[in-house]
């Protein structure tokens, strides 16, 4: 199928003489033992202060004026799937200015990896590491990446794990995009028609309610948080689904274009990085445009509440209820904590769908970033087998999560005096459980769900060798590797 970058990724027996630049890897017990790859001196890679850690790279001259980049791999015991997407991250950018890449690794993959796990995560370290978004600067530094070519043989399987990698690569590409985009350009309207676009090339179903039908379809939440803005509210729904689907999950993910926090306003400090409240929605539109190529045995369905939590005159005031689209009523005492508001509504039209499995992804409470950083996101659920398949999934796809717990006797904090339950409890400890055991009221019982609080990992504070800094596109391989392996889960089997 045709891709959206131009970059040309193919499997060859020898390095091409085009290739101007060829990674090599080196691991680092095997360089303290004075031994390193062909046409590469230990003693000038000594010199350099390469030491052969994951992500260490070092350029060394080659003899007929191309280049050799030698690629650390740390200790050969440790090398993982994960130490090759770091590698080909690191060569992208420390062989920025060479159109032409070539990496000859696979003598060097231990036994106990498949080479078809390490070409995906090659293809996807070298997209991701060459990723920058240009779009709004005048002089851009652009990438020049034009090809890499991955020597070594392995056939149509390691072929298609190479065409399954750039195809990932470039849907959290899609992600960091919409991510990096500010908040008065990307609106909800505008998100909703880029959703449009990518499902008409990608060949998935978008359906976009406006605010008239989101006000026939009674989702209160989202009309709640919106009430604020000039700008219209969107609900979308995305489809897709295989020949034969071994089942049916669905992925909603938070949508809020720009967060101000509302009436209960944020700092000018805390809204740096608030365009960025539509990770969640962003992963999932991103993770659909990659299912036609990578074909997962399950129908899929996506659920975006879009809208933009300003303070606007008629906004919501504090004190106010809203009656999400299940009939619950919600006392809304702080308006910052919008999110569980949409994502309520969201939930609901999922669980009326019935599908096997939920997972919602939001960029959900800075509580969660207190917990576990701005690296992990944190995970949580109704059923501990779907839970830790969402673990074991962001294992394999290299995104760190980590379980939080949903703690019933925590859930009479958002007991309202005036309608069925608050948004916000009244003391701040555990936030992110507490909007984790909000969500739950929205989720149908029997349904297996997990829940994502990607408020950390969604955006980077500093570069480094996958993500510059910015939107990374959190969620995206967790969902797609969730996907490709789906299982129903067993009925039963409540999670905490
Ligand atoms: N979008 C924010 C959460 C967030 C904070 C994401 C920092 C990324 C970085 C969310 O809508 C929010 O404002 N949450 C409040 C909840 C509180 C009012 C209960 C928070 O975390 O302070
Ligand atoms: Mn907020
Ligand atoms: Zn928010």
């Amino acid at each position: 199928m045709a891709r959206m970058s131009p970059i040309a990724i193919e499997l060859v027996r020898t390095p091409p003489e085009a290739a101007t630049a060829m990674g090599v890897g080196v691991f680092a017990d095997r360089l303290d033992d004075g031994d390193a790859p062909d046409g590469v001196d230990p003693a000038f890679l000594a010199a350099q202060g390469f030491k052969g850690k994951p992500g260490q790279t070092c350029v060394v001259p080659g003899e007929d004026g191309g280049l050799i980049v030698a690629l650390g791999l740390g200790p050969e015991a440790d090398v993982a799937v994960a130490t090759y997407r770091k590698a080909a991250a690191a060569l992208a950018r420390a062989a920025s200015r060479c159109p032409h890449l070539a990496v000859d690794l696979f003598d060097t993959v231990p036994e106990r990896l498949a080479r078809r796990d390490v070409a995906q995560a090659l293809a996807e370290g070298i997209l991701l590491g060459a990723y920058r978004y240009t779009a709004l600067k005048s002089d851009p530094e652009r990438s020049h990446l034009e090809s890499l070519a991955v020597v070594g043989t392995g056939g149509a399987k390691v072929r298609a794990a190479l065409e399954r990698g750039q195809a990932v690569a470039e849907a959290v590409c899609l992600a960091r995009d919409l991510v990096n985009q500010p908040g008065g350009s990307l609106t909800p309207t505008a998100f909703a028609t880029r959703a449009e676009e990518v499902g008409a090339l990608r060949h998935f179903g978008v359906e976009v309610l406006d605010r008239n039908a989101i006000e026939a379809e009674k989702l209160g939440g989202l009309l709640g948080v919106n009430r604020g803005s000039e700008e219209e509210p969107r609900f979308v729904r995305l489809s897709w689904a295989p020949e034969r689907a071994r089942g049916t999950v669905a992925l909603v993910g938070k949508g809020i274009t720009f967060d101000s926090g509302g009436l209960s306003l944020k700092t000018t400090e805390g809204m740096v990085g608030m365009k960025g409240d539509m990770a969640g929605a962003a992963a999932v539109l991103a993770t659909f445009s990659a299912l036609d190529a990578v074909r997962p045995p399950v129908r899929v369905l996506g659920y975006l509440p879009l809208t933009d939590n300003m303070p606007g005159g008629d906004a919501t005031r504090v004190g106010d209820v809203l009656r999400i689209r299940n009939g619950t009523t919600v006392e809304v005492l702080n308006t910052d904590a919008e999110g569980r508001l949409v994502l309520a509504d969201g939930l609901s039209l999922a669980s009326e769908d019935e599908p096997d499995a939920i997972v919602d992804l939001a960029t959900l409470t800075g509580a969660c970033m207190v917990a576990l950083g701005t690296r992990v996101a944190g995970v949580m659920g109704n059923h501990e087998g779907f839970v830790d398949a969402v673990r074991a999934a962001a294992d394999t796809a290299g995104e760190a999560v980590w379980p939080l717990p949903l703690p019933a006797d925590m859930r009479r904090q958002i007991d309202s005096d005036v309608a069925d339950i608050k948004n916000v409890a009244g003391a701040r400890w555990g936030g992110a459980l507490i909007a984790g055991l909000f969500l739950q009221e929205f989720v149908a019982d029997g349904i297996p769900w997990a829940h994502l609080d990607i408020a950390g990992p969604a955006e980077a504070s500093e570069d480094d060798p996958e993500a510059r800094k910015g939107g990374t596109g959190f969620g995206v391989r967790t969902l797609l590797e969730l996907l490709a392996g789906f299982r129903k889960p067993a009925k039963a089997g409540a999670a905490s």
